[in-house]
């Protein structure tokens, strides 16, 4: 749970992040299995225009570890915390930011997308992001402008050009408005860190031109009560199933490593 502390701060600076919150044997088998999903030729799959893999969807669907996860009560109950009700799973993707080729994230915010594409009533979602590899000032961290989701669901443009994922974003003088405010930040750490950031705060990446693959799970928790109404997306992008998640065990995700033969792979 939360600390009063670390509420106040996502409140004021639209995001949160908890170092190391999965362990070491937790991270490395979703790892495997990210790179499993990756080679998989299905419409959840997302590949960069070069062909590396960009992003991949609702893996939480047809992969068991990755079921442990979006179920996992490190996530959703400091979630539930937040807003108060149960959460249901909007969308899940695993950025794959791959090392050489991955490509930038125009500056955007979440809701922008979630309001025009998928007719969600308010900003009452939570975006999660888990990372599965060390993620460094040098291999396209996600950036964040702090304090920019106070301005609420800013005017934006669809890009369908830049790269092979359609997004709404932000122009250039937007940003630099924000940024004079608010600044920039790029949180870094070690594989099993876990962000939190707000539906309104602006965010991208640069691209990747290091060795080091960037690979971030995405979840993206919806209030129940506020469970979109106009879907125009596939749904395996934009889920329709509004369930409440029901939290697995703590300990649900460390046993299936260890059942999956990964204690070894671990350092
Ligand atoms: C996103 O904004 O959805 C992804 C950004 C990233 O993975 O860099
Ligand atoms: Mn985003």
């Amino acid at each position: 749970m939360l600390t009063h502390e670390q509420i106040a701060q996502f409140h004021e600076d639209g995001w949160l992040f908890l170092p190391e919150l999965f362990a070491p044997e937790e991270v490395a088998v979703l790892r495997r299995e990210a790179e499993a999903v990756y080679k998989e030729h299905r419409p959840e799959v997302w590949r960069e225009k070069n062909g590396a893999p960009r992003t991949a969807f609702a893996a939480h669907t047809f992969n068991e570890a990755f079921r442990l996860l979006g179920a996992h009560p490190r996530m959703i109950r400091p979630v539930e915390q937040i807003f108060g009700e149960p959460v249901y799973m909007h969308q899940f993707k695993i950025n794959a930011k791959s090392a050489f080729t991955g490509e930038v994230w125009q500056w955007h915010q979440d809701y922008g997308t979630w309001r025009r594409d998928d007719g969600m009533p308010e900003a009452r979602a939570m975006n999660i992001a888990v990372f599965l590899d060390e993620v460094m000032p040098i291999n396209g961290p996600l950036l964040l402008v702090p304090r920019s989701q106070k301005e609420g669901n800013l005017e934006a443009g669809h890009d369908l050009e830049t790269t092979s994922y359609p997004l709404w974003t932000l122009d250039n003088d937007t940003v630099t408005r924000l940024v004079e405010k608010g600044g920039i930040v790029a949180p870094t750490g070690k594989p099993g860190g876990m962000l939190m950031f707000h539906g309104n705060l602006v965010h991208g990446s640069a691209g990747n031109i290091t060795p080091y693959p960037r690979k971030i799970v995405y979840l993206t928790l919806n209030a129940v009560s506020n469970h979109i109404q106009k879907p125009t997306r596939p749904e395996f992008i934009a889920h329709q199933d509004f369930t409440p998640i029901q939290p697995v065990e703590d300990d649900a995700l460390l046993r299936y490593a260890r059942s999956s033969g990964l204690a070894a792979a671990a350092e």
